[in-house]
């Protein structure tokens, strides 16, 4: 292959150098090209822009792969656990027994967190989102670990940072949560693994012992490591990008969760969730609301359907449903919603706007029916995305900080009024 690529612009031609991954994919390094013709690239949403080299993800969305360090997804979610799953994506290996233990003992150590976050909780209103709460409790963990804020530290002191938001996100979730409740907060219990230990402090209750229903604990585990990484995608770029200011790990963590929030993004869960009720409270006739998300003059989508990188299946997607099948099984739960949603994938499946643009259910469509068996709320759904998520982001960031990458600033084609001369409001 001609490691070069020409583009031609007002009769000049430059060459630009083609970059190569380790999976083949190809790349026009367009870095200098301002510089060398005055011009620049445009690319709304990012459609077919690489922001970075990265080796922590890989995902061919034609063929439905994605592995995370090389390792298959089908592979880690039958066999592997989130926080060996988390330590994968961070330090880039799987780690041996003593490792996994001691980083997961590590883990069970930190998370409790500093009582004055209770005063904080109670600021909220009782009907606060769960995902505001999360990201406004991470980004306060700044004020108590103040030399987080430093950009200059050392590999140790990071990842002391990482353990602790590692440590101290479900109980921030879960805490969250409570506070929807209007319920008492429970304390982590360092006797429970990671998932455990999060059912427990949100449905234990003060006045019975809590027992941690094992079919439950690895159903979360799993979905957990469904979330884990995805690559450059909307929320994953807030965390780079934000954090190629210099900005803290708990600050750019934050912004991740934010971006997360949409319903195009993480938020998606919770409105699959809401979508397949209203169709169900509607009389359950999905060929209407198929003819509603075909209708062009209709602001509505079939929630958890289509996906910018996948136009074939979802790997994910596969792994939930049949998840959810066995989830459902082992807890003896009915759940019609399950049965909207098998019939709305059938008839998309095979009407001809979803196979023209490549539609296919993507990882939202089925986790929030699992969350549901779980016992978990609608609300709290977009916030256990990101309590999987978080490995991700924060091996993204440390990638990032670690190869030193420039601030991230992108360039626009500007499109308002001409200079003009400022009219003093009297004359006005
Ligand atoms: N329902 C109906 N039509 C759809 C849907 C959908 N869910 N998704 C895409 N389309 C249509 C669009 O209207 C467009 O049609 P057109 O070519 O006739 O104009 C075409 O398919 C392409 O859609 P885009 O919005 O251009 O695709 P894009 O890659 O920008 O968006 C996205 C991808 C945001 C995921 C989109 O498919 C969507 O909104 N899906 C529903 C929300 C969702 O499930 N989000 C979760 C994504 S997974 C995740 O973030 C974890």
């Amino acid at each position: 292959m001609s490691n070069t690529a020409q583009i031609t612009v007002d009769g000049n031609t430059y060459d630009l150098p083609l970059t190569e991954g380790s999976e083949q994919e190809k790349a026009i390094d367009i870095g200098a090209f301002r510089a060398q013709s005055g011009v620049i690239t445009l690319d709304r949403g990012f459609k077919n822009t690489g922001s970075c080299e990265s080796g922590i993800t890989f995902l061919d969305g034609e063929k439905g792969i994605l592995r995370y360090r090389g390792y298959p997804i089908e592979q880690l979610a039958d066999d592997s656990t989130f926080l060996e799953v988390a330590h994968l994506l961070i330090y880039g290996e799987l780690p041996g027994k003593d490792v996994l233990t001691n980083f997961e003992s590590d883990i069970s150590r930190h998370t409790l967190v500093n009582e004055d976050i209770k005063k904080i909780l109670d600021g909220f209103p009782s009907n606060a989102h769960p995902m505001g709460v999360l990201s406004s409790l991470i980004t306060a963990q700044t004020a108590f670990y103040p030399l987080s804020l430093e950009p200059n530290r050392s590999q140790e002191e990071n990842d002391l940072s990482i353990i602790r938001l590692i440590a101290k996100m479900p109980t921030f979730a879960a805490w969250a949560f409570k506070k929807k409740m209007g319920h008492p907060v429970v304390y982590p219990s360092n006797k429970l693994n990671y998932c455990g230990n999060f059912l427990q402090m949100m449905f234990a209750l003060p006045s019975e012992d809590y027992e941690v229903d094992p079919i439950v604990e690895k159903a979360l585990d799993k979905l957990l490591i469904l979330h884990a990484d995805h690559e450059q995608n909307c929320s994953t770029s807030t965390v780079r990008i934000v954090g190629s200011s210099q900005a803290s790990l708990w600050a750019s963590i934050s912004a991740g969760v934010n971006a997360l929030w949409g319903p195009l993004h993480g938020g998606a869960n919770q409105a699959v969730i809401e979508m397949l009720e209203n169709i169900k409270a509607d009389g359950g006739d999905t060929k209407k609301w198929m003819g509603k998300a075909k209708d062009k003059d209709d602001p509505f989508r079939l929630m958890g359907f289509g996906h910018r990188v996948y136009k074939n299946f979802d790997p994910r997607a596969k792994i939930i449903k049949k998840a959810a099948d066995d989830v459902l099984d082992a807890l003896g739960v009915v759940d019609p919603i399950l049965d909207v949603a098998k019939g709305l994938e059938e008839e998309a499946l095979s009407d001809q706007y979803f196979v023209d643009r490549k539609l296919y259910p993507n990882v939202d469509f089925y986790s929030g029916i699992i969350y549901r068996a779980l016992g978990i709320p609608t609300e709290m759904f977009t916030v256990m995305f990101a309590l999987g998520r978080l490995p991700g982001w924060i091996a993204q960031w440390k990638e990032m900080r670690e190869k030193g990458e420039p601030i991230g600033r992108p360039r626009q084609v500007y499109t308002g009024a001409n200079e003009r001369d400022y009219v003093s409001l009297s004359k006005r």
